[in-house]
């Protein structure tokens, strides 16, 4: 498994993360069935982990840092995010330090950790000045709660004052921004944030690599049993089926394409993003999931896969 470093900071991550959304403590709720899921992971070299406060209501969080105790904290990247609703009030969202403050404390504790290595601004907040975002996650690196922070699906404008003002008073920067990316789904390319990233030596890692198990070819011929579309009442989350409808010439034409070559659907979808240093964040509902997109991340492919993919212009965004 390789190592990248994230933009311009010194902060080393595997080039695959694996994530924790809607499967370990929200459909996998049995700690063995979840530890044999994580520890699958760290078999196979993965050190990098991503969750939320907000993943299975706060369920993620404890499960992965009950899980994780068992590894030596030096030895693998934890991601967590705050910003989404976690209640009603207004304490309970957004990027005010009254909730950040208290969202990372709250975190930290379902961890079961010391500290948090990156911290993700999860969402922007036009309700909050940039100046007290900046200067909040700033505090909370000088408090050795968090190690690096990080943006997660903010626009580019936002990205720009952000990185502004920063320079302009002298605070750390966000050192990552985590955007939806697949070859079926490529906003990020179209509305500034990659440009904004390259140009900027700001890490970017993909979420929902697989398009939600769309560019593995689970679904080809129908919704197969245990997939995330036939569980979506059980695990309250019925988007999936929704990302078929929106981006059905992409997923159509990268299944034809991958055909044509004989190319794994899996391996294609992984290394799309990889190629383009946009490392994926990738879910997983089992342990032979995880062993399955690893070795797809490695695998050799035909280079004219790749012209072939990419002469593809007229995707939805
Ligand atoms: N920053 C953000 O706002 C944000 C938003 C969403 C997600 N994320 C992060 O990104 C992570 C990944 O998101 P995601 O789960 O939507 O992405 P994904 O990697 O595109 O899809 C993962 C799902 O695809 C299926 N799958 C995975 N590998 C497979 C394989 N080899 N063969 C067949 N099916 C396979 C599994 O679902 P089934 O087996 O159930 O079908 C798995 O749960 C999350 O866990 C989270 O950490 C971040």
């Amino acid at each position: 498994m390789q190592y990248i470093r994230l933009g311009s900071s010194g902060l080393k991550i595997t080039q695959l993360t694996l994530g924790t959304a809607l499967t370990i403590g929200t459909e996998i709720i049995n700690v063995s069935s979840a530890g044999k899921i994580i520890n699958t992971a760290w078999e196979m070299g993965i050190r990098s982990f991503d969750t939320s406060n907000n993943y299975g209501m706060g369920g993620a969080e404890k499960m992965l840092g009950r899980i994780m105790k068992q590894f030596n904290r030096q030895e693998f990247v934890l991601s967590t995010k705050g910003s989404w609703p976690v209640g009603d009030s207004p304490y309970e969202r957004g990027l005010s330090r009254k909730h950040i403050v208290r969202a990372v404390d709250d975190s930290l504790k379902r961890l079961d950790t010391d500290y948090i290595d990156l911290y993700y601004a999860h969402r922007y907040d036009s309700e909050t000045s940039i100046e007290e975002i900046c200067r909040t996650f700033n505090m909370l690196i000088q408090s050795g709660k968090i190690l690096y922070w990080a943006t997660s699906e903010w626009p580019a404008e936002a990205l720009s004052q952000c990185h502004d003002i920063c320079s302009k008073l002298l605070l750390e920067k966000p050192i990552a921004e985590q955007f939806i990316y697949s070859y079926a789904v490529i906003k990020a390319e179209r509305n500034g944030v990659i440009d904004f990233c390259r140009s900027h030596d700001v890490g970017t890692l993909g979420f929902s690599p697989l398009c939600q198990g769309f560019l593995t070819g689970k679904y080809k011929s129908g919704i197969p049993e245990g997939s995330r579309i036939s569980k979506s009442r059980a695990i309250n989350y019925d988007k999936t089926a929704n990302f078929y409808a929106q981006n059905k010439s992409r997923i159509d034409y990268f299944i034809d394409t991958c055909d044509k070559y004989n190319a794994d659907y899996t391996a294609a979808a992984l290394q799309y993003c990889i190629n383009k240093n946009i490392y994926p964040v990738f879910g997983a509902s089992s342990p032979e999931q995880v062993i399955m997109n690893v070795k797809a991340s490695e695998e050799t492919l035909p280079g004219k896969l790749w012209k072939d993919l990419d002469s593809y212009e007229t995707g939805s965004i």
